[in-house]
Formats: structure tokens, C-alpha cells, sequence
């Protein structure tokens, strides 16, 4: 993905060969910040508070947690206290839990002073695998919005998100963004309605921060607006992320997802989620066994922006107390498809194993 004309993955590696490079994803649209991660507690913080975030690059940024943890120190116990320490720090996309476990498998059973370079090998093939996934969720998903440009030649395909997950919360291309940016540069018109997405605004600050650099129109619309739109016949298709799918097809993403899938359903607009293969839990039957994070009332109470002086600033929207439940669930009957690395699917297959460069 590039900014500026310059390509960057999401999270990388320093030339140094053990640091992190991250953006401070909660400076953007407003200042392009760069952070190098250089401890797990750092890592872990980077998490919690959010200067990186969305399911697959939450994966990345912990495994690499767990590399500099031993890298500072391989021992058994140290070990098993940074992975409990990563794997706390956000609950709900298991993603990060999947990376946890994989770079665990890949040192448990080493002697210490291998573990720290087995731990970044497996994380470095896990980020590459994440941008050969997405690439292949773009493919896959291409073709539905081929399928809405034959039918209504000469329009834009209007497709509305929700949140981002896009390139910023990946390590490259995004899931619901690839299918978008492949269609964009083979000249298919589309145009994307990007909820804002309170209480963090990812989708006003990070979802339109993408489509502007990879010159795709789009407007940002209130969360509740959607609705309207779809009501009017303005949206031609929805597509969102996901933290978590289980087995029965269920699906949590960013609080707002449900209701947006409500309307798309009344509305007979397809619903389709963009995934790739750690997303899915297969531990879990229903989405009611998900956690659901629970995020601070400040992120509800207050806003942050631009000031007119052009300084960022943060204010005080309300008094009262406030509620913040970061993620809904949206049943499967809900959903029209499943885009992943694999095909279109209408359902959670049993099992998926790693398939990524089988898949088309
Ligand atoms: O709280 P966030 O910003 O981490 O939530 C992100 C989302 O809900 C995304 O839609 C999801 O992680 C999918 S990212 C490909």
C-alpha cells in the first residue's frame, strides 16, 4: 500500500533485523507518525491503547510482541509470562491468540538461545502470509463487484463499510479494501460509503485516509445513516470485516456491524465479510461465546480532531456516564457470503488449513 506514492506494509521490520516500525495509527489522517517498537511491553502497550489495531495486524504486532520478550529474555517462564501478558491485552479477535500460538509451537520445544530467532522467522513468514492471504481475498472478491458493474454499466458500484479494515489493519492490501483496490485499478467504477464509526472513528480517520491515497472515491457517512442510504437504493452491496467468525458462521466486528446488517437484510442488499483463515474460531459454536471488549466511557465522552488553529485537540461531548462495548455479533443468517483466501464461501467450512498460495 503506499502513502504518498511510497510503499509500506503496516508493520515491518527495522533494518536493524529485530526492531519494530509501526504507524501511531491514532495520529492518522492528521500526521504520519512512525514508532519502533523495541520491548514487549512496548508492544503490548502499542496494542492496548490502540496505536495498531484490526484483527490480522493485531496478530503481527503480538507475535513480534513475543520475539522481542525473548529476545530479551528465552527463558521457560518468561515465555509463558509474555505470552499471557500479549494475549491479554485486546480479547476479542482471536487472531491474536492464533499468532500467540504459533510462534509459541515454533520455540516451546527449542533450547532457549534458538527461540528468539525461531520466534522471528515464524512471525516474518506469518506477516507474508497475511499480505499472499489478503491478496487472494482481493481476487475472490473481485468478482462481485465485476458482477455489479455488468449490471448497471455506466454506474459507480456503491459498496458500504464499516470500521477499516483495510491495509492499516493488516499487513498489506486489507481484506474488505483488496476486492475494492483491484476493482479501482482494472477501471471499475465504485464508490465506497465509509461509516465513521464512533467511538474511535476508524473508519472517518483510517478507512477514508486509504481510499484517499489509492485515489478511490468514497464519502464518509454518520454511523446511522446507512440505513437511508440503502432505503433509497444507494448502496449495491456491504462489506465488512471481522474480529471473529465461529462455527456456526457468526460474526463479531466492530459495534455497528449488526445493525448495518439488519438494514442491508430488509433492504435485500447482499452482506458479505472479508476474512482470512485465523479469523475463525473453531472453539467457539455461537457468537454469544465471544468475548466482547469492553473499552473505556472516555472514548465515548470525548472526540478528538482537528481544531480550527489546526492543532489536534480533544473535547468533552457529554456529562454523563457512558457505555462502551467495542464489538457486536451478527448472526450467519445475516450474512450472503464469506470472502476468503479460498473462494466465496455461503458457510464456515470445517476445517481450513493454510491454503493461501493453493487458492486460486
Ligand atoms: O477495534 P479495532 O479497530 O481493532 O477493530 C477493527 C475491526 O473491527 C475490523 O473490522 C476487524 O478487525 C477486521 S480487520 C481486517
Amino acid at each position: 500500500m503506499k502513502i504518498d506514492g511510497k510503499h509500506y506494509r503496516s508493520i515491518e521490520l527495522n533494518e536493524n533485523g529485530w526492531s519494530v516500525r509501526i504507524f501511531d495509527q491514532r495520529k492518522l489522517p492528521w500526521e504520519l507518525v512512525f514508532v519502533e517498537l523495541t520491548s514487549r511491553d512496548q508492544a503490548a502497550t502499542a496494542i492496548r491503547e490502540m496505536w495498531t489495531r484490526g484483527a490480522p495486524l493485531l496478530a503481527a504486532t503480538g507475535a513480534y510482541g513475543l520475539c522481542l520478550a525473548l529476545r530479551a529474555d528465552p527463558s521457560d517462564e518468561n515465555l509463558k509470562r509474555s505470552y499471557d501478558l500479549l494475549l491479554a491485552t485486546r480479547p476479542t479477535a482471536v487472531n491474536l491468540r492464533w499468532a500467540l500460538d504459533e510462534v509459541m509451537n515454533a520455540v516451546k520445544n527449542l533450547p532457549a538461545d534458538k527461540r528468539a530467532a525461531a520466534a522471528y522467522v515464524r512471525t516474518g513468514e506469518i506477516c507474508d502470509e497475511d499480505v499472499e492471504i489478503n491478496r487472494n481475498i482481493g481476487l475472490n472478491g473481485l468478482p462481485i463487484i465485476r458482477d455489479f458493474a455488468k449490471k448497471n454499466p455506466g454506474h459507480p458500484v456503491n459498496i458500504l463499510t464499516h470500521c477499516n479494515a483495510g491495509w492499516l489493519a493488516t499487513v498489506d492490501y486489507g481484506t474488505i479494501t483488496s476486492p475494492i483496490y483491484m476493482a479501482h485499478d482494472e477501471g471499475i467504477p465504485v464508490h465506497v460509503w465509509v461509516d465513521e464509526t464512533r467511538p474511535r472513528n476508524q473508519g472517518a480517520s483510517l478507512t477514508a485516509f486509504e481510499l484517499a491515497q489509492h485515489g478511490v472515491p468514497h464519502t464518509v457517512i454518520a454511523d446511522n445513516a446507512g440505513g437511508l442510504l440503502m432505503q433509497r437504493g444507494q448502496v449495491d452491496l456491504c462489506i465488512v470485516g471481522t474480529d471473529r467468525v465461529v462455527r456456526n458462521g457468526d460474526v463479531c466486528n466492530k459495534i455497528g456491524t449488526y445493525l448495518k446488517a439488519l438494514a442491508a437484510y430488509d433492504n435485500n442488499i447482499p452482506f458479505y465479510i472479508a476474512l482470512p483463515y485465523p479469523t475463525i474460531d473453531y472453539t467457539l459454536e455461537k457468537g454469544e461465546d465471544i468475548p466482547i471488549e469492553e473499552r473505556s466511557a472516555e472514548e465515548v465522552t470525548h472526540i478528538e480532531g482537528k481544531n480550527q488553529a489546526g492543532k489536534i485537540e480533544k473535547i468533552k461531548i457529554t456529562q454523563s456516564p457512558a457505555a462502551n462495548p467495542a464489538f457486536d455479533i451478527t448472526p450467519a443468517r445475516y450474512v450472503t457470503g464469506y470472502i476468503t483466501e479460498r473462494g466465496l464461501l455461503d458457510h464456515i467450512p470445517e476445517r481450513v488449513t493454510p491454503q493461501a498460495k493453493k487458492a486460486v
